[in-house]
C-alpha cells in the first residue's frame, strides 16, 4: 500500500549515492536536498526497505513526537541490536519500553545531578593535569577520556582496578573501530546482502566487553552495601517493574552498553564542539570566563543551549507511524519513517534569526522551545540522559575554562565529519594550553 502513495520527493541519485553523501557530507546533503527539494524530503538508506521522510517544520515535529503509539525506524535496530542486546531502552518498543523507562528514571532525576558533582569535577581534574603545555593536542579525544570515565564510575559503578583498564581500553578499541563512516557504510551494504553487519568484526572485543560486564554485575550481586551505592548499576539492580521483578543480568548487561554507547560519544562530542565554537567566537568566551567568576552559571546554561543547536550531535531520531501524520500539508500514511532533520530544524530563520551565528545570547531570557530545539529528540523516547549531559557539560566548561589559558591550534573552524552515531569535528579540535591553575581544594561544608 505504501508504495502507492506520494510521500515528499526524494533526490534523483541511487540509494547508494544517497548513503554515501549522508555518511561523508551529511550537512550539505541535507541543505542541498532543502534547497533543491523543499523542508520536507525522502531520502533513502542503503540496507532500508522504505524511504525515511526528513521534516523540519516545528509543528510537524509536535505532531509527529507528540504521538506516543508510533514505533522506531528499523535503523537502531539493524545497526544497534548486535551490540546493545535486544533488551536495550534505546530498541524496546511499547510497554516494554515504557515500564523500563519508568525504571530506569530515577537514577536521571536533575536532583541527583549534585551527588554526581563531585565525582565529574575530580575526573576532569585529573585529566587537566595530564595535558601538556604549549603542545597541541586534540581535545574531542580528552573529552572521550572524561565522559568515558564518568560513565565506568558513575553508571557501571567500577572504580578501579584491571577490570577497569581492560574495559576502558577494550572499549575504545570497539568505539574507534566501528567508528568510521566507510566502515559502517560497507557493514550494512554486506550485511543487505547476508553478510555479518557493521559490528561482526569485533565480536571478540565485544565478547569480552560482556565478560567484562558480567563480571562487574556478579560482583556487584555480592555487595552487602548495594542500596547506599550511588552508581546507576546499584540502582538498577534494586529497582522493581511493577509486577515486583527485577532486570535479569542479560538486560542489566544490554543497559549498561545502551548507557554507554548513548551517553559517552555524544557528550564527548558535545564538548569538542563547545570549545570548537567558543575558540572562534572571543567575545562569548569572554562573557563567559567573566560570567563564572562572578558565579553565575546562566550563561553557561544559554552557551551549552546555543552549542547543541548549531552543532546537533545527532542529526535524527525518526519515529514509524502508526497512524496518519500531516507534514507539511502530505498526509504520510502509517508505517511511513518519519525523523525530524534536527539541523534542519535548528537552522530555520523563521525560528532562529541569524541561524548560522554562534550567540548564546538568544537563550538567555528564554529556554529552549521544545520542538524547535531537539538536539535529544522528543516525548517518550526523549534523552534519558539530557539532563546528566548537560550538568556533565557545564562541570567540564567551567573546570576547564576557569583553570586552563586555552586557544585554538587550528585556524580554520571544524567541519563535521561521523564517528559512531554522531556529527563530530572532523579534526578532534586541536587546543593549546598556555597556562594551568593549580586544582582548588574541596570546599569544606
Ligand atoms: C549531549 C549528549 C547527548 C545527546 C546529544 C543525546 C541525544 C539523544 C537522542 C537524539 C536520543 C533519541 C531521542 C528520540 O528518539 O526522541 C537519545 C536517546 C537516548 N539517550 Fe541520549 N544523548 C546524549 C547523552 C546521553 C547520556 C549522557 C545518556 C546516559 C548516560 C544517554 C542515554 C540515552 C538513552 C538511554 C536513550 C534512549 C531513550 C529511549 O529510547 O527511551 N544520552 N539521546
Amino acid at each position: 500500500m505504501l508504495s502507492l502513495v506520494a510521500l515528499p520527493p526524494e533526490p534523483k541519485s541511487p540509494p547508494l549515492v544517497q548513503t554515501l553523501r549522508w555518511a561523508f557530507r551529511p550537512l550539505q546533503f541535507m541543505d542541498a536536498c532543502r534547497r533543491e527539494l523543499g523542508e520536507s524530503f525522502s531520502v533513502r538508506f542503503l540496507g532500508f526497505e522504505r524511504p525515511m521522510v526528513l521534516i523540519s517544520d516545528p509543528e510537524a515535529i509536535k505532531a509527529l513526537y507528540r504521538e506516543p503509539s508510533h514505533g522506531l525506524p528499523p535503523g537502531r535496530n539493524i545497526i544497534l541490536e548486535p551490540i546493545l542486546g535486544s533488551k536495550s531502552l534505546l530498541i524496546q518498543e511499547g510497554a516494554e519500553h515504557l515500564s523500563r523507562r519508568r525504571l530506569m528514571l530515577p537514577p536521571f532525576h536533575g536532583e541527583r545531578m549534585r551527588s554526581y558533582e563531585e565525582a565529574m569535577t575530580e575526573i576532569v581534574g585529573t585529566e587537566i593535569d595530564s595535558w601538556p603545555l604549549h603542545s597541541e593536542f586534540p581535545i574531542h579525544a580528552r573529552m572521550q577520556a572524561v565522559t568515558l570515565e564518568v560513565i565506568l564510575r558513575l553508571v557501571f559503578g567500577v572504580s578501579s582496578g584491571p577490570r577497569l583498564d581492560r574495559l576502558r581500553e577494550t572499549l575504545a578499541t570497539v568505539l574507534t573501530e566501528t567508528a568510521t563512516p566507510g566502515r559502517q557504510v560497507l557493514g550494512l551494504a554486506l550485511q543487505r546482502f547476508g553478510g555479518p553487519g557493521p559490528f561482526a568484526h569485533f565480536d571478540k572485543q565485544l565478547r569480552e566487553v560482556d565478560d567484562l560486564l558480567f563480571a562487574e554485575i556478579a560482583e556487584h550481586r555480592e555487595r552487602p552495601d548495594l542500596a547506599e551505592r550511588e552508581d546507576m548499576l546499584s540502582m538498577l539492580m534494586l529497582a522493581e517493574f511493577e509486577d515486583g521483578s527485577r532486570m535479569e543480568d542479560q538486560e542489566l548487561r544490554d543497559q549498561l552498553m545502551t548507557l554507554l554507547l548513548a551517553g559517552h560519544e555524544t557528550t564527548a562530542t558535545a564538548l569538542a564542539w563547545t570549545f570548537d565554537l567558543l575558540l572562534r567566537h572571543p567575545a562569548a568566551l569572554g562573557r563567559l570566563r567573566d560570567s563564572l567568576d562572578a558565579g553565575d552559571e546562566d550563561y553557561l546554561r544559554a552557551t551549552i543551549s546555543e552549542s547543541l543547536r548549531l552543532r546537533p550531535v545527532i542529526p535524527l531520531a525518526g519515529r514509524r507511524l502508526s497512524k496518519e501524520l500531516v507534514a507539511d500539508g502530505i498526509a504520510l500514511p502509517a508505517g511511513t519513517d518519519v525523523t525530524p532533520a534536527i539541523w534542519l530544524t535548528h537552522t530555520r530563520p523563521d525560528v532562529y534569526p541569524e541561524p548560522y551565528a554562534f550567540k548564546p545570547e538568544r537563550f538567555l531570557e528564554d529556554g529552549p522551545d521544545t520542538y524547535s530545539w531537539i538536539p535529544f529528540g522528543g516525548s517518550v523516547r526523549r534523552c534519558i540522559g539530557a539532563t546528566f549531559a548537560e550538568f556533565e557539560m557545564r562541570v567540564v566548561l567551567r573546570e576547564v575554562l576557569t583553570r586552563c589559558e586555552l586557544h585554538k591550534a587550528n585556524p580554520l573552524p571544524e567541519t563535521t565529519g561521523r564517528r559512531n552515531i554522531t556529527l563530530s569535528p572532523k579534526h578532534g579540535t586541536p587546543v593549546v594550553v598556555t597556562s594551568r591553575e593549580p586544582a582548588r581544594e574541596p570546599v569544606a561544608v
